[in-house]
């Protein structure tokens, strides 16, 4: 081994050499320059395809009905734009959720069914869910509660505490709201439902809101009901609100809301006194 290596080094000058001496001067720099041209092509292409490449699978995951396909947990399964959704963040699709959670009412007796919300921004007002029902968030869909409190309507007070807690009189109801259910799931592929609360907030530390703040998502008297897998968000007051409900499973679910200047958006408030 020891003894090869300098053999090796020898018989390579020595070919180095004889090409040089064979070849006229001009030519060798000519196949130098058309080695680097060439070179340089094949680079580029290589980049340009990768580039490429990375931005095909970008759009596949990023396209509508192309992600993770959406498992099939009622036997009947609705997508949101069947309905008239439209998920381009401007868009107000409370309309297209109340037509879809009225389609599923009529279910009930068959198994239920189950809303898909597609990757995308749903923009939607609070409404209402039904017995029987599975939301299914997809991976990059998101829910986003409407920031003008107008199209937040006004509930009676919780029987627990007998007035708004923040102000007198009625409250704002949930983004996500129900009562007297049974058998409802709040699930998907870490979608996520997204109150917005920012300009709640603001509003409320300059004392411009007349009524108390509302949840992100909030569910009374109802019984099984199962959130798992998503994601909430930026809720205007607390974020999750199961009241005076029976066997409710909250699992794997992300709560995210800023350490600063969020007043009062717990995760989780579950109570028949709170
Ligand atoms: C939902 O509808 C959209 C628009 O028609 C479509 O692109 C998408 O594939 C559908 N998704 C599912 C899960 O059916
Ligand atoms: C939602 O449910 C509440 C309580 O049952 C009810 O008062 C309200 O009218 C419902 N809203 C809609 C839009 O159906
Ligand atoms: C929790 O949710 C994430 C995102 O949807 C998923 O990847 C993970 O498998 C889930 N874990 C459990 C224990 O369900
Ligand atoms: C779900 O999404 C949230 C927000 O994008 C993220 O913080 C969290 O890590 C995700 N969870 C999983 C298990 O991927
Ligand atoms: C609160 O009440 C005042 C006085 O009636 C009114 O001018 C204002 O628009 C109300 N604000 C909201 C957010 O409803
Ligand atoms: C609790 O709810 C889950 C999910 O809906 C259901 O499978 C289970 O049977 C319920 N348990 C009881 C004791 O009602
Ligand atoms: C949560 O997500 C994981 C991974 O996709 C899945 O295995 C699990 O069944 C889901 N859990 C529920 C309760 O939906």
């Amino acid at each position: 081994m020891v003894e090869i290596l300098p053999l090796g080094r020898f018989q390579l000058h020595q070919q180095r050499f004889e090409f040089k001496r064979l070849v006229p001067a001009f030519l060798s720099t000519y196949y130098k320059t058309l080695f680097a041209v060439l070179w340089i092509a094949a680079f580029v292409s290589v980049f340009l395809w990768q580039r490429n490449a990375v931005g095909v699978r970008f759009s596949f995951f990023r396209g509508a009905g192309s992600g993770r396909p959406m498992p099939r947990l009622r036997p009947f399964a609705f997508n949101l734009t069947d309905f008239g959704g439209v998920g381009d963040g401007v868009t107000l699709n409370t309309e297209a959720f109340e037509r879809a959670v009225s389609a599923i009412s009529k279910l009930g007796k068959r198994g239920g069914g189950q809303l898909n919300v597609p990757p995308g921004k749903w923009l939607t007002a609070p409404f209402n869910l039904t017995s029987h029902m599975t939301l299914f968030l997809a991976e990059n869909a998101e829910i986003l509660g409407i920031e003008d409190e107008k199209y937040w309507p006004l509930m009676p007070p919780l029987p627990s505490y007998g007035y708004g807690r923040e102000h007198m009189g009625p409250r704002y109801g949930s983004l996500i709201h129900g009562q007297k259910l049974k058998d409802v799931v709040i699930t998907g592929h870490n979608g996520t439902i997204n109150g917005q609360g920012q300009s709640w907030w603001k509003k409320y530390r300059q004392k411009l809101l007349n009524n108390t703040r509302g949840p992100l998502l909030q569910i009374m008297w109802s019984s099984n009901i199962v959130i798992t897998n998503i994601t909430f968000r930026d809720s205007p007051f607390w974020t999750i609100h199961p009241y005076d409900c029976k066997n409710i499973t909250i699992r794997n679910v992300t709560i995210l809301a800023p350490i600063f200047e969020a007043p009062n958006t717990d995760g989780i408030d579950p109570g028949k006194y709170t």
